[in-house]
């Protein structure tokens, strides 16, 4: 056989396995779970976006479901502040309404991030006190705008290197030093007087060195006496996530006695290794069960914060297709399935598992 053909075919070989697997045995297994508002004792959150509420059936699932929303994106920088540094509502208060107009708590995602570095704020890079104001400026306004709509602020964001030692260097950093963080934290609370304010960051679970970093930086903004009032755990892990790990981290992050939010939950079912990674075989079920697993053991960890402690429990989408995980630059080979209901709107074993957990079983 020619190079050439062989090579296509060991290359088509993977697609033509997981066409084979996608008959009845590949089916979801059927799940019944009360609207999870109802049953879980704490407010649980779900991200979303304004152009997904045309869709009928998202909204009744959402509003049935979810008493909190996160703007998965249309609060964040990209969103308000345009390029020529004028600040562009209609995203963030189209959001907000939709909150509102249905009885959702709404959480403020997020202030300043270390991956949003709007033209704005270049344009002004390393200009000393006018990028002082121009950061006080736009805490103060969107904060202040949303004063007593939010129920909370991820205030600043992803603060911690990606290998899990010390902290990002980025614009903030380099224009305004290391107590950027405990600044943004003091510019919030001058503005909304009341919300919990928090820092939120990924992987406190996945690598317990990022865990230790995340918790010394809290405690150095604390130290400053700057009004860090709540920690935020992504928690966007998978089902190869050693059992005990996630647990391990909310009860860790707990010891500092500030509010916890569960903030962006989804369960990859994918490889380990991503979509380099060979195929998964696992049946379907089987890694939907792992995944139900994973849910129970946050949910489980989560419930056992005293009441004070449980600020949300936030999933990051509602449908497996809404999840972010199954759009570009994400997307892999599109069959993630990383959140609590199927792309049809119906329960996962995740959803029943959150339910379960919530109720002690
Ligand atoms: C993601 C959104 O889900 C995407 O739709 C967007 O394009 C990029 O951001 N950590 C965060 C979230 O704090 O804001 C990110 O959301 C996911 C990782």
């Amino acid at each position: 056989m020619p190079t050439q053909s062989r090579r296509r075919i060991l290359t088509a070989a993977p697609a033509l396995l997981l066409a084979a697997c996608k008959g009845p045995a590949q089916a979801q297994p059927p799940v019944s779970a009360p609207p999870l508002k109802q049953v879980v004792p704490f407010p649980l959150g779900v991200a979303a976006m304004t152009g997904q509420f045309g869709d009928p059936q998202f909204v009744d699932l959402l509003t049935r479901n979810f008493s909190q929303l996160t703007p998965e994106w249309e609060m964040k920088m990209e969103a308000i502040l345009r390029d020529d540094g004028a600040f562009d509502y209609a995203r963030s208060d189209a959001i907000a309404a939709f909150a509102a107009d249905h009885g959702l708590r709404l959480h403020g995602h997020t202030l300043i991030w270390y991956a949003q570095k709007p033209a704005a704020f270049e344009r002004i890079d390393g200009a000393g006190q006018p990028f002082a104001d121009a950061y006080r400026n736009y805490i103060l306004a969107v904060a202040g705008r949303y004063r007593g709509r939010v129920v909370g602020w991820d205030v600043v964001n992803e603060a911690i290197n990606e290998d899990g030692e010390g902290e990002r260097d980025c614009l903030w950093r380099r224009n305004l030093g290391p107590d950027y963080a405990a600044l943004a934290f003091r510019h919030a609370r001058e503005a909304d007087p009341d919300a919990p304010l928090f820092l939120n960051d990924y992987f406190l679970d996945t690598l317990p060195n990022k865990r230790r970093s995340f918790l010394r930086l809290a405690e150095r903004i604390l130290k400053s006496g700057a009004p860090l009032t709540g920690l935020g755990s992504q928690t966007h892990v998978s089902i190869h996530m050693a059992p005990g790990a996630v647990r391990a981290a909310i009860k860790d992050l707990a010891s500092l006695g500030l509010p916890i939010h569960v903030s962006e939950l989804d369960v990859s079912i994918r490889n380990a290794d991503g979509a380099r990674g060979a195929l998964d075989m696992t049946p379907l079920a089987e890694r939907l069960a792992h995944q139900a697993r994973v849910v129970h053991e946050a949910a489980d960890a989560f419930t056992a914060l005293p009441a004070h402690q449980r600020y949300a429990f936030t999933v990051w989408g509602l449908r497996d297709k809404d999840s972010w995980l199954r759009h570009p630059p994400n997307a892999g080979d599109g069959t993630d399935r990383p959140l609590l209901f199927d792309d049809d709107g119906r329960p996962k074993p995740a959803a029943r598992a959150l339910v379960d957990a919530a109720a002690g079983r």
